[in-house]
């Protein structure tokens, strides 16, 4: 037998001793997580759907595959500086996506996202959204570096949705229509939300119209209140039936829907005859909880349902789009998926280890440091306060240099002032001053107490926007980092209004060394 094809013999009897394994895993319950974890490169969660006999018709992610044996293309972006296009895949079967390669394609230029490939087979690929009842479009594509993420230290980029993004396709197949069964679920950043319609991720319209009652089956994630809510101030996991975001059964308030918002939150919505459910959970840890689970709506419309089978992201069924949030994953189901299965994809995208990626190497509050920037033009310079006004610039520092310019060009690592898992830096020299945003621009200030100083003072160390070194995003203004721009600080985005927001050597700018202190 030829080793290639003794090779794929294995991995075929592999595939099912792990198929068995998580038939075994459901049925002893706790089981469940060890299983998972140890098996996250191999299994993904559209093959726990379809050992759970609940197929994935559509599965969507810009971070990793989401079928053990999926190979191909995660997304596409497209780059600002020759319209040229790029498909992004993963680093192995099963894997992780290739970040570095939308990095270097995107190298001193912006990228956009313009399609998130459907992993399922059945080429439900998610593209612009176009004209609806509600708004005009196409719709804005998202920025490819919004959302910089790390699954179990590999970097990774999510779609971030401002208000305007949107995605989604009116030929779809597979995907459930009329009163069908069906499942869905995606991992969102719990923290990046509004109160604008409407943050979807699901069934819609093929129409982009507002179809009427029980039109659409999305989930919905942010805090709008207008049609419904759940305890506290929000975000609530709702479903979107079309006119009307439910949080239980009826319109308004349903006490059992909680606000949710962990970093990584993982929501399900899943509807069959007579019959639907809101789930969700930390996409970090732990499991799934039922927020609601019972008959349709009291409001004609919803019993039966009229499915139509479009997908959308980002948007409204109407292409409504002044919503915001963060997708990272999520795939649509044929079937009413069991709570078991959903709990075992749950332990799978546990496993698959996602997290901010606050790699504060060496950022330690109490400890002192400077950060020097990378891009070629400046590679001995250093972020420093300027001593003739309170701005913040780069200018180079050496051994020779006097010992004020030492001391400018140092800072003492600060638990950030609006988010202890972030940091600020306090100038070595200047005891109390802070580096901070204002009107984009970077100063030192002395912290005055009040919330939005802290937050201008806070910043979140990631992966280097250039592949090297530390970025650092303001907490904020999550699409802005510290860049310099002729030798000046700001904050700053690929791409923007301002003059530094250029997409010119972005990404080098905005890429810093973290250095031993000069002082
Ligand atoms: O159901 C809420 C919203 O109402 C839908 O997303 C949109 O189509 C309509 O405006
Ligand atoms: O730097 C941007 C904003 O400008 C800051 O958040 C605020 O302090 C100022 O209005």
């Amino acid at each position: 037998m030829a080793l290639g094809s003794r090779l794929s013999r294995l991995s075929t009897f592999r595939r099912k001793v792990l198929a068995a394994g998580a038939v075994l895993a459901l049925t002893f319950g706790i089981a469940v997580e060890t299983t998972a974890v140890s098996h996250a490169a191999v299994t993904g969660p559209c093959d726990i759907y379809a050992s759970g006999g609940t197929p994935c018709v559509a599965a969507h992610s810009t971070t990793r595959a989401l079928y053990g044996s999926y190979n191909g293309s995660l997304y596409q972006v497209r780059r600002a500086s020759d319209s040229a296009t790029a498909n992004i895949g993963v680093l192995s079967a099963g894997g992780y996506a290739n970040a570095a390669a939308q990095d270097s394609f995107c190298a001193n230029t912006s990228c956009v996202i313009t399609v998130i490939y459907d992993q399922s087979g059945r080429g439900n690929n998610l593209t612009d959204a176009p004209a609806g009842g509600a708004a005009g479009g196409p719709d804005n594509l998202a920025n490819a570096y919004a959302a910089p993420t790390v699954l179990n230290g590999h970097k990774a980029y999510g779609v971030y949705v401002a208000a305007g993004t949107g995605y989604r396709n009116d030929h779809t197949n597979g995907i459930a229509t009329g009163d069908n069964a069906e499942g869905e679920y995606a991992v969102f950043d719990g923290t990046h939300y509004n109160g604008g319609c409407c943050f979807d991720y699901g069934n819609a319209e093929t129409n982009n119209n507002d179809d009427g009652n029980g039109t659409m089956e999305a989930i919905y994630f942010g805090n709008i209140k207008v049609w419904g809510y759940g305890s506290g101030n929000g975000p609530w996991i709702m479903a979107d039936m079309e006119n009307g975001l439910y949080s239980g059964q009826n319109a308004g308030y349903n006490a059992n829907d909680p606000t949710i918002n962990y970093r990584y939150t993982t929501a399900i919505i899943k509807g069959t005859a007579n019959k639907w459910a809101i789930r969700g959970g930390n996409a970090q840890s732990g499991g799934l909880s039922t927020f609601y689970s019972g008959p349709r709506p009291n409001v004609s419309g919803y019993n039966p349902m009229r499915k139509q089978g479009a997908i959308i992201l980002g948007i409204g069924g109407d292409n409504s789009k002044g919503s915001a949030g963060t997708f990272y994953e999520g795939v649509m189901t044929s079937g009413y998926p069991s709570d078991a299965t959903e709990n075992s994809v749950q332990a799978n995208i546990v496993a698959a280890g996602y997290s901010s990626g606050s790699s504060s190497g060496g950022l330690t509050p109490g400890s002192r440091i400077s950060v020097r920037a990378t891009t070629s033009c400046c590679t001995s310079d250093y972020l420093r306060h300027d001593d003739a006004d309170t701005k913040a610039v780069i200018s180079a520092i050496s051994s020779s240099s006097s010992a004020t310019d030492k001391a400018d060009a140092t800072w003492i690592v600060r638990a950030g002032l609006a988010d202890s898992s972030c940091v600020s830096f306090e100038s070595a020299n200047d005891s109390g001053q802070f580096l901070r945003h204002y009107n984009y621009e970077l100063y030192i200030a002395a912290n005055d107490g009040s919330s939005v100083f802290a937050q201008d003072a806070t910043f979140c160390p990631k992966a280097g926007n250039s592949g090297q070194g530390t970025s650092f995003q303001s907490v904020n203004y999550n699409t802005k980092y510290i860049r310099h721009f002729n030798y000046t600080a700001y904050i700053a985005s690929n791409g923007g209004s301002n003059a530094w927001d250029s997409t010119t050597s972005w990404a080098d700018d905005t890429s810093w060394v973290v250095s031993t202190p000069w002082a």
